[in-house]
């Protein structure tokens, strides 16, 4: 195995840090490997704000889902998919009127261009979690960076056209941290040749025999097995129905308006 792959098998989401702060040179790394990750286009379709103050930090911590571990982490890293600056560009430089008349028309940011701009946005945070671990420094996504859109939206000055898409916090390993990798299902549930295979209901129960084996009678939801465990946890989760109404929210903008 080589180094990369070292590094990526080795990394796992860290959630506590030791004392060692982040020099500037680390943060530029981590930065630079984001940026130089491949983007659409060579549009780099994504904006990343650096949370520095404490406050805010704390802020975040709480608007997402109540996590304190979050406001201890030495660098927050919120990654937004971002059409604006081009949007901007466009507009500065004439497209509207240039459109007229012509084959095409001027339309503001729609679905796909979200899409493509999260594509984007993800490739280069986890360009910055690669990096980051190769000095070891752990990470930690935050996918509830998507809740609360409108606080979070204030809080973070964004503008049309931009949504926080994820969120990643990082911090050295404290000294002797156990680096366990976690389960993933196995490989011939997720790779599929030449087309998408349709599992029978008994490799279902197959792929997930050892996430079954996690049941616990005495859960506080009174579910009868795993999945339902787990979506009492998760997806049906307050946190989830929030997630989903702000994702709305944010989704709202995308419509490729006539501009
Ligand atoms: C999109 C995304 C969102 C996540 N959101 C959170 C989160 O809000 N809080 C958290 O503690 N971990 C979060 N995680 C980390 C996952 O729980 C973790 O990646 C998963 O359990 C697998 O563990 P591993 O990263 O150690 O292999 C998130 C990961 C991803 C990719």
């Amino acid at each position: 195995m080589n180094e990369v792959l070292e590094v990526i098998e080795q990394r796992i989401s860290l959630r506590a840090y030791s004392d060692i702060p982040i020099s500037s040179e680390e943060e530029e790394a981590i930065l630079h490997a984001a940026m130089r990750a491949p983007t659409a286009g060579n549009q780099m379709l994504y904006s990343m704000i650096i949370i520095r103050d404490q406050e805010r930090k704390q802020l975040l911590s709480e608007l997402c889902d109540h996590q304190p571990f979050i406001a201890k982490a030495p660098l927050m890293i919120i990654f937004a998919a971002d059409h604006h600056k081009w949007f901007r560009y466009y507009q500065k430089n004439n497209v509207k009127q240039f459109c007229e008349g012509k084959a095409f028309q001027f339309e503001a940011p729609q679905e796909s261009d979200l899409l493509l701009a999260i594509q984007d946005t993800m490739i280069a945070a986890q360009n910055s979690v690669i990096a980051a671990e190769s000095m070891n420094i752990g990470s930690c996504y935050i996918g509830d960076i998507m809740e609360n859109g409108e606080k979070i939206k204030e809080l973070l000055n964004l503008p049309q056209y931009t949504m926080p898409i994820g969120m990643v916090v990082y911090g050295h390993y404290p000294q002797g941290f156990p680096k366990l990798p976690k389960r993933r299902f196995d490989k011939q549930f997720v790779v599929f040749e030449d087309e998408y295979q349709q599992l029978s209901d008994e490799q279902i129960d197959e792929m997930f025999r050892e996430e079954d084996a996690h049941y616990d009678p005495n859960n506080p939801h009174q579910a009868e097995n795993y999945a339902q465990q787990f979506y009492a946890r998760k997806t049906g989760a307050s946190f989830s129905k929030e997630m989903a109404r702000s994702a709305r929210f944010w989704l709202k903008q995308w419509d490729g308006r006539l501009l």
